[in-house]
């Protein structure tokens, strides 16, 4: 969208008492929180369009006679606004009571996905836990839905539609919805399926976007009794050369998830099938640990990495002798770090003086 000078033009609101700036199509939610207000949010995905669906992010405008959603209201010029008033605090707390009176549980496993423990940090912020209210349970769980990633523990839902959203705007995949209306809401897939039979990807932007661990981690679940704190470590994945950023869950010396990186500069929280749930590889027990090189019998055989170079120098050579230089072909691994795919592009087009070398980063 182009803006014109006016459109682009900073604007002057008031935030609790504050003069602000704001840029025209910003929400109140976004300036506040540009301006350090801790205003609670459920439903809000800064990378989804705005829902307006969980409320509390309301915020008292004044001439305005009921509290608005902030994250759906745009700031206007003069606009008067006060994000933290006791009303307002006391109205939160009891959204988030409702809530907790409806939910099987709050406090869950952080190995559940990255959002997991937004709604749990949220009830403890406001003392929620009251046992206010007591009666009907929303949402049922999904079980029998044994796809190997993604666990359908509906029990927890709050109804924020967030997966909905996130599988639909941001994977472009639409293979979950939402079927019934008040406590008899149900996040499903079509035809009230199982996500095998769906149009799911199991890209996991849903799991981690869930801030009630209603959608977990199978896999990452599956190392919630091994003992000691989850560790993150900031890498970039390394199946293809999109280069998504990623969060490494370690307990120990064991790799038990993986969380995407929201701020990663080229996925923004998104991963693919592979980044997100296939990381078995790196502590598998048949995982390689020395070369092989295939014996008279026929079989492979471990060796030493000198005899194994020796006998791909060979091959090559013989190819080369036999065929031509032409007859060789090389793939560098999208796995390899640019210092390996610079060495192999050398071998290839020095060593050999072809320009036959290809990647397989093009996932
Ligand atoms: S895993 Fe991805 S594709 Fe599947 S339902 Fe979740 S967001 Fe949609
Ligand atoms: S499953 Fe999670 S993300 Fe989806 S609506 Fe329920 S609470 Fe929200
Ligand atoms: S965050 Fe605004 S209504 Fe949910």
């Amino acid at each position: 969208m182009i803006m014109s000078t006016t459109d682009s033009q900073q604007q002057h609101m008031v935030l609790d008492g504050d003069d602000v700036g704001f840029t025209s199509g910003e929400t109140v939610l976004q300036v506040a929180e540009r301006e350090g207000k801790k205003i609670p949010t459920l439903c809000n995905d800064p990378r989804l369009e705005p829902f307006g669906g969980c409320r509390l992010c309301v915020v008292e405008v004044e001439g305005i006679a009921n509290p608005v959603a902030s994250c759906t209201t745009k700031a206007e010029p003069g606009m008067v606004v006060h994000t933290k008033t006791e009303p307002i605090e006391a109205y939160r707390k009891l959204l988030l009571e409702l809530l907790v009176s409806e939910n099987r549980e709050v406090d869950v496993d952080a190995l559940r996905g990255y959002a997991s423990q937004e709604f749990a940090s949220l009830v403890d912020r406001y003392g929620a836990r009251t046992g206010r209210f007591v009666g009907s349970k929303s949402g049922s769980s999904r079980l029998d839905d044994d796809n190997p990633f993604i666990l359908r523990d509906y029990d927890l839902c709050i109804s924020c539609y967030r997966c909905v959203r996130v599988c639909a705007e941001q994977e472009g995949d639409y293979a979950i919805s939402v079927m019934n209306r008040g406590f008899g809401t149900q996040i499903t897939t079509e035809f009230n399926g199982l996500l095998n039979d769906s149009a799911c990807t199991f890209c996991g932007q849903c799991v981690q976007t869930c801030p009630t661990g209603a959608l977990a981690d199978k896999k990452a679940l599956k190392a919630a009794e091994l003992p000691g704190a989850i560790h993150k470590t900031r890498t970039t994945c390394a199946y293809c050369g999109v280069g998504c950023s990623v969060d490494i869950l370690t307990k120990g010396e064991t790799m038990v998830g993986i969380h995407p990186a929201m701020d990663g500069p080229a996925n923004l929280g998104a991963l693919c099938v592979k980044g997100q749930f296939a990381f078995d590889f790196v502590q598998h027990e048949e995982r390689l640990q020395t070369p092989l090189v295939r014996g008279e019998d026929g079989e492979l055989h471990e060796t030493d990495w000198d005899t194994a170079l020796d006998r791909a120098a060979a091959g090559f050579k013989r190819a080369v002798d036999t065929y031509g230089r032409h007859s060789v072909y090389a793939v560098a691994s999208g796995r390899a770090p640019s210092e390996a795919a610079y060495i192999m592009q050398k071998f290839v087009r020095a060593g050999w003086g072809i320009n036959n070398i290809d990647n397989c980063s093009r996932a």
